[in-house]
């Protein structure tokens, strides 16, 4: 699995549900494109899905192998990737203590996509946020420093927490050596799905998403119910496709026949019924062979356990050097295994 001179790239999901459609053109595409280029890391991280999922641990357990799942029934593959869990990696968990003393809080404080997120999480954290939440993106530095990875696929949202990782290695390096490579951003092509319910962004937990493993049924419904322009009523008024979360959709799964759709929506000859019927039949095509991948791993979950564990054993060979180079520069005792 190490194949040298090609970039070691580091990506992964927090296991907190089932992937759907946003994480599919978010960032799993991408990297199916991404893997024959690359060694890549896919990282399931259970242990940052609990910093906001400390309550719920059988939720995050219960994804591991749904994530990992998701993940080759897309087309990742064994020979390419080396699929990590997080909680069986000691030496990330090590690492975010190391580096935890290289960043102020009014830092951690001021990231903004920390700050989005707390907001969104209002519920949850009140007044006051976890020490372990607000710190997350240390954690995310060492997974990236713990396997020396070299670049980063990323959406603009998640910009700010690869500058910190940079940041925090920066800092390692004044005071202790170059140990890590300064990991790079790449801006593969990372497409924004607005909910089905026309809010900005597909979330696992907003039932407004359509996910990887749902059935073609289950598909339709979820789009039967999507939000339109609220000024179409009748199938013969003229519609408003800029505004039509559905349209949206359209311009992903039949971009060839976009203009297409535009011109009878805007026409008045497009109802929104048959419209919603014609797109999730478009999705079901798209998804059919991932499906069917992906139901064939369902009776698969020794094995992939099992292949998980050998993974992130291979993985620990990395961030076991790592870890003594980091021990090295940092004067404490180096342990000899
Ligand atoms: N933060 C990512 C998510 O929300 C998961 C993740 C953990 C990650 N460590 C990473 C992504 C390192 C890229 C690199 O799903």
């Amino acid at each position: 699995m190490s194949i040298p001179n090609k970039p070691r790239l580091l990506t992964g999901d927090r296991p907190t549900g089932k992937l759907h459609l946003g994480h599919y053109f978010g960032s799993l595409q991408s990297r199916v494109a991404l893997q024959e280029q690359h060694q890549n890391f896919i990282l399931i991280a259970d242990v940052q899905a609990l910093t906001d999922h400390f309550h719920h641990p059988e939720q995050v357990s219960e994804n591991v192998l749904e994530v990992l799942k998701d993940n080759l029934a897309v087309g990742l593959k064994e020979e390419h990737c080396t699929f990590v869990l997080q909680s069986q990696v000691p030496e990330i968990a090590e690492l975010t203590v190391f580096f935890s003393n290289l960043v102020t809080l009014s830092r951690l404080q001021q990231n903004p996509t920390v700050r989005h997120e707390i907001r969104q999480k209002q519920a949850l954290f009140g007044e006051s946020v976890t020490y372990g939440f607000l710190g997350y993106p240390i954690s995310q530095a060492a997974d990236l420093a713990a396997f020396q990875a070299e670049v980063v696929p990323v959406g603009e949202d998640q910009l700010p927490i690869l500058e910190q990782s940079r940041e925090l290695i920066r800092t390692f390096h004044r005071y202790y050596g170059e140990v890590f490579p300064e990991p790079q951003a790449l801006m593969a092509q990372h497409r924004r799905i607005k909910g089905l319910d026309g809010q900005q962004k597909m979330g696992k937990s907003l039932g407004n998403a359509i996910h990887l493993a749902d059935s073609a049924e289950v598909t339709q419904q979820r789009v039967m119910g999507a939000v339109t322009d609220p000024q179409k009523i009748r199938k013969n008024d003229p519609g408003h496709p800029e505004v039509c979360t559905v349209y949206t959709y359209h311009a992903l799964f039949q971009p060839e026949n976009l203009g297409q759709v535009h011109q009878e929506c805007t026409q008045g000859q497009r109802g929104c019924v048959s419209c919603k019927k014609e797109l999730s039949e478009k999705i079901n095509t798209h998804l059919q062979p991932l499906r069917e991948r992906r139901s064939a791993l369902n009776e698969k979950h020794p094995e992939l356990t099992a292949l998980l564990l050998d993974h992130t054993e291979t993985a620990r060979v990395t961030s076991r050097a790592t870890l003594q180079k980091v021990r090295q520069g940092m004067r404490l005792m180096v342990k000899t295994e």
